[in-house]
C-alpha cells in the first residue's frame, strides 16, 4: 500500500538532507546499464564528425578501437555497432560479407578489448542502395518481408562468426527473431543472445542517425514496417511475439517520448528491457546546452533516470561515456 496512513505525514522530512534523500532514492543510474553506439566505416585514420550529433563521429576501425578503449576505461561496459559500407546494393551484400565493416570492427574490438561487450545492430538499411530495411519490390512499391528474413539471418550469423557477444535486430520485419534464432542455432551459436528492437516506432527522432548511418530511405518512409507512434497495445503484441520467437532481451525505441511503453513492457513481461535514447534525443540536449539554455549534465542524467524509473534495465545512449564520468564525479 502506498497511501500515507499517518494523518500528519510530512514527505519533506525525508528530503531535508542529502544523506536522507540518498537513503530513500528508489532508482539508480549505473554505468553497468549503459551501451554506447559506434558507427564504423572503411579506411584508416578516418574520423568524420556527424553534424547533428555533436561528439559522435563515423570512425574507421582503428579509430573506433581507440575511442572504444577510452570509453571502456571510463567505465562503459558495452558498445552497439553500426556499419557504413563503401558500396551499397539492392541485396545488402555488405551486411553479411565475411569481411564487412561491422564484422571487421567486431574482430578488432574482441581482440583488443576482450572485456568489452560487443552488440551488433542487425539491419539492412545501411547496406541497401535504396535505404530501406528490407528487400524492395519496386513495381509493387513494397518492402518484402519473408525474403528479407534470410538476409537478416545471414547478417546475424556473420556477426556471431566475427565474435559478436549479442545481436540486435532493428529491422522490424515480422518473424525475424525466429529466423535469426534458428540460423544462429544451426550455425552453432546457441549461446549468442538476441536483443530485439521489439517496439520500434516510425519516429522523426531518428533524423540525425540517418545522416550518421547514411541510411535515409530514398523513397517512401518506414511506416509499413516500423510502428505507428499512436499505438501502445500493439507494442505489447510485438514484444510478446519476439519473446515467443526467442528474444532474450527486448527494446523500446525511442525512449523519452515512449516511457509509457517502456513501463508497460517491463511490468507486463519482466524481461531484460532496453531503452534506446535515439539520435534526436541526444541532438536536442546538445543543441539547447550549446545555446546555454539547459544544463547538459543535469538534463541528461534526469532523462536517463526517467528511463530507469520507467523500467529500463539497459540504456543505449550516445552520452554513455560522459555519463560514466559524471556518475563518478
Ligand atoms: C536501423 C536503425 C535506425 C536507428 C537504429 N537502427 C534508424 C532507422 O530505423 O531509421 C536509429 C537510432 C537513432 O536515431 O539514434 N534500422
Amino acid at each position: 500500500m502506498n497511501q500515507p496512513a499517518f494523518p500528519d505525514y510530512r514527505p519533506r522530512r525525508m528530503r531535508q538532507s542529502p544523506l536522507l534523500r540518498r537513503m530513500v532514492a528508489e532508482t539508480e543510474l549505473n554505468a553497468r546499464q549503459l551501451v554506447l553506439p559506434f558507427f564504423a566505416r572503411p579506411g584508416s585514420k578516418v574520423r568524420r564528425p556527424i553534424g547533428a550529433m555533436p561528439g559522435v563521429s563515423q570512425l574507421s576501425v582503428d579509430e573506433l578501437v581507440k575511442d572504444a578503449t577510452a570509453a571502456h576505461a571510463a567505465g562503459v561496459p558495452a558498445v552497439l555497432l553500426f556499419g557504413i559500407p563503401d558500396t551499397k546494393d539492392e541485396k545488402a551484400s555488405g551486411a553479411y560479407a565475411r569481411n564487412g565493416i561491422v564484422q571487421q570492427a567486431v574482430r578488432a574490438l574482441k581482440r583488443e578489448l576482450p572485456g568489452l561487450l560487443v552488440i551488433t545492430d542487425v539491419c539492412l538499411c545501411e547496406y541497401m542502395s535504396h535505404g530501406h530495411c528490407g528487400i524492395v519490390h519496386r513495381a509493387a512499391g513494397k518492402v518484402l518481408n519473408d525474403p528479407t528474413l534470410k538476409l537478416l539471418a545471414r547478417a546475424a550469423v556473420s556477426h556471431a562468426e566475427a565474435g559478436a557477444d549479442v545481436v540486435a535486430p532493428s529491422d522490424m520485419m515480422d518473424g525475424r527473431v525466429r529466423a535469426i534464432r534458428t540460423a544462429l542455432d544451426g550455425a552453432g551459436f546457441q549461446d549468442t543472445p538476441i536483443l530485439s528492437y521489439a517496439a520500434k516506432y516510425a519516429s522523426a527522432f531518428y533524423g540525425p542517425f540517418r545522416e550518421a548511418a547514411e541510411s535515409a530511405p530514398q523513397f517512401g518512409d518506414r511506416r509499413s514496417y516500423q510502428m505507428n507512434p499512436a499505438n501502445a497495445e500493439e507494442a505489447l503484441r510485438e514484444v510478446a511475439l519476439d519473446i515467443a520467437e526467442g528474444a532474450d532481451m527486448v527494446m523500446v525505441k525511442p525512449a523519452l517520448a515512449y516511457l509509457d511503453i517502456l513501463h508497460r513492457v517491463k511490468t507486463t513481461f519482466g524481461y531484460p528491457t532496453a531503452a534506446y535514447a535515439v539520435s534526436a534525443e541526444h541532438a536536442m540536449i546538445k543543441a539547447a546546452a550549446e545555446k546555454g539554455w539547459i544544463d547538459e549534465r543535469a538534463v541528461t542524467l534526469e532523462a536517463l533516470l526517467g528511463m530507469r524509473r520507467a523500467g529500463a534495465d539497459i540504456i543505449i545512449t550516445y552520452a554513455a561515456k560522459d555519463v560514466c564520468g559524471w556518475l563518478k564525479g
